[in-house]
């Protein structure tokens, strides 16, 4: 993992929550940022301040909590584009779901049955659907910084929806109004809102734009992030991704000092034949009924999905009072419902 940039400092992002908006979003138009980005992108979560947090969190909060009928027409008519290279059932599916119950209309293109199968570019892609009347383009692809190139050649607000092995911001965000509900705290995000929080985010960090997204989020929040597993999944460099991280190799030590336990799945996909011994992986980092009592009995249980059973997690724990791994799916209508009123209101959550 290459050393990414790091994070703002906590006073650069003192946090003033504000009070949700309530009006639907009106076509506007949108002074693009001096790079040319479209202000309601959210291409990385080092791009929002704490306070942006605060109001993103502040409007999935009000979303989640009234009748779907009160903001069934806010992007009503509104044009979304859902544009997928990659395999995915949360992010799309919830990304789709949240567009239609505030009434914009959506479209996908997936890589397996598009002109991009026939050698279309991104940015040709991307161009036909503004031509179509996209307003906001949701993009995973596995190209890091892809989401960046999308956003910049056609001014549109673009949402990464996970970009190679960079970032999934829109899954940090939902996994911190997981850790805020399931410890009781208010959804609202300051620099002192983690302290005395530790949360251990376990397993294939080198491929995980997850791990990446959570590790700059949370320091920035108080909380003390340790990354753990072995030498060939976590390099040492990742240290260095911010301020307020630790690497612990040893899982037991780690849950010990944990309040949150995030597990992560082994991505095959990107290992480009790295050897992995499953069996020797699965006695040191498995996170099973044994470990979990004897290390952190308290601690709140996640995973973004998709788990594999038996590998990383057992299915009594990732089904068991402690685990929020169904709240976490939840929790993304919600936040990705404030994240397409933020990118079509010019980026006022
Ligand atoms: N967490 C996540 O990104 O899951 P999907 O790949 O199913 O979207």
């Amino acid at each position: 993992m290459s050393p990414a940039t790091k994070s703002a400092s906590k006073s650069a992002h003192k946090s003033v929550p504000k009070k949700a908006t309530a009006q639907a979003p009106q076509p506007k138009a949108t002074t693009p940022s001096a790079d040319g980005i479209h202000p309601g992108s959210l291409l990385s979560i080092t791009q929002l301040s704490l306070e942006e947090v605060s109001n993103i969190l502040a409007l999935a909060e009000r979303l989640a909590g009234e009748p779907q009928s009160k903001h069934a027409t806010l992007l009503e008519n509104r044009k979304l584009a859902l544009l997928f290279y990659e395999s995915s059932t949360r992010t799309r599916t919830s990304f789709e779901l949240a567009a239609k119950s505030l009434g914009a209309m959506t479209t996908l293109v997936s890589d397996k049955s598009s002109s991009i199968e026939k050698g279309e570019s991104l940015k040709d892609t991307g161009l036909t659907l503004r031509a179509l009347g996209a307003e906001c383009i949701i993009l995973r692809h596995n190209a890091s910084g892809s989401p960046y190139l999308l956003a910049k050649h056609t001014g549109l607000p673009v949402l990464n929806a996970g970009d190679g092995m960079h970032e999934h911001p829109s899954q940090a965000l939902l996994d911190l109004r997981t850790i805020l509900s399931r410890l009781g705290k208010k959804q609202a995000a300051t620099d002192t809102t983690l302290d005395g929080i530790t949360v251990c985010i376990t397993g294939d960090i080198l491929h995980s734009r997850v791990a990446r997204s959570n590790a700059l989020l949370l320091p920035r929040l108080g909380a003390k992030v340790i990354l753990c597993g072995p030498q060939q999944l976590l390099p040492p460099e990742a240290v260095d991704l911010s301020t307020g991280i630790t690497l612990e190799r040893d899982f037991d030590k780690a849950l010990q000092q944990s309040q949150v336990a995030m597990m992560l799945r082994i991505q095959k996909e990107r290992l480009a034949g790295m050897q992995i011994d499953l069996a020797d992986y699965q006695k040191q980092y498995q996170l099973n009924e044994d470990r979990y009592f004897k290390h952190a009995p308290t601690a709140v249980v996640m995973h973004p999905g998709p788990m594999i059973r038996g590998l990383e997690i057992t299915a009594d724990i990732a089904d068991g009072p402690s685990s929020a791994i169904e709240e976490q799916v939840r929790n993304g209508l919600a936040i990705r419902m404030a994240l397409l009123v933020r990118a079509l209101n010019g980026g006022a959550a």
